[in-house]
């Protein structure tokens, strides 16, 4: 689901960068520890903030990224322009990620799945991509900050089948994911590490 006038300008500026470098990314590592080399997704990139933050602070050979909405995309190549080869950036839809089975070492959700009306179907099509072994870091917001009547009036969001942290992990364990860690902020923003299991 594309974001409404509020959401996208609150996105696109320099505190938004800030929060995700310094907060956001810092925990994911904490928790999920770099990646170190290897090829790496993120899903919703936005204007391409959490891709070079994937290369430069989780230690990603590489990085592909896309956007539902063309404006970010435009934004993010424009962004990631100076890394060259190490990122490629393009428009499409999580539910349908056009890579083929085990591409990916890891997966980044920078706060995208709860835009998504069938987010089950995202963390399925993410394990689908990512490689046996592959980690999946995921920053998301949670059903009763959205639920709440003020957020409802400011954005944008699918309002059915909304999740809490227990739900997304038992969606990730559906998926076919083990989860490695979890936490979660005042019942409104929860962070995830969970990997896809090795083939032996
Ligand atoms: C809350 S913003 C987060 C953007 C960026 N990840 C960040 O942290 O700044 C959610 C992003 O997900 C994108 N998005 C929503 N639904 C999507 C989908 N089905 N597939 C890909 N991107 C999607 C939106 O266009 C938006 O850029």
């Amino acid at each position: 689901m594309l974001l409404n006038r509020f959401e996208y300008h609150l996105m696109n500026n320099p505190f938004r960068a800030a929060l995700q470098r310094h907060v956001e990314a810092r925990r994911l590592l904490r928790m999920g520890g770099p990646v170190s080399g290897g090829r790496a997704l993120e899903i919703g990139c936005g204007r391409g903030v959490g891709a070079g933050i994937v290369l430069d602070r989780f230690g990603a050979e590489t990085v592909d990224a896309f956007d539902l909405d063309h404006r970010m995309v435009r934004l993010a190549r424009r962004r990631l322009a100076r890394l060259g080869d190490r990122a490629h950036v393009w428009t499409g839809d999580a539910s349908a990620i056009p890579v083929p089975d085990e591409t990916y070492d890891a997966v980044f959700d920078f706060g995208i799945v709860h835009h998504m009306p069938r987010w089950r179907d995202a963390l399925a099509e993410v394990w689908r991509v990512m490689k046996p072994g592959g980690r999946f870091y995921a920053e998301e917001v949670l059903r009763d900050v959205l639920a709440h009547p003020i957020i409802r009036r400011l954005f944008h969001h699918p309002e059915d089948d909304r999740f809490d942290r227990k739900d997304f992990l038992a969606g990730l364990e559906q998926a076919g994911f083990i989860p490695v860690a979890s936490r979660e902020t005042l019942r409104s923003m929860a962070w995830f590490v969970a990997d896809k299991p090795p083939t032996y």
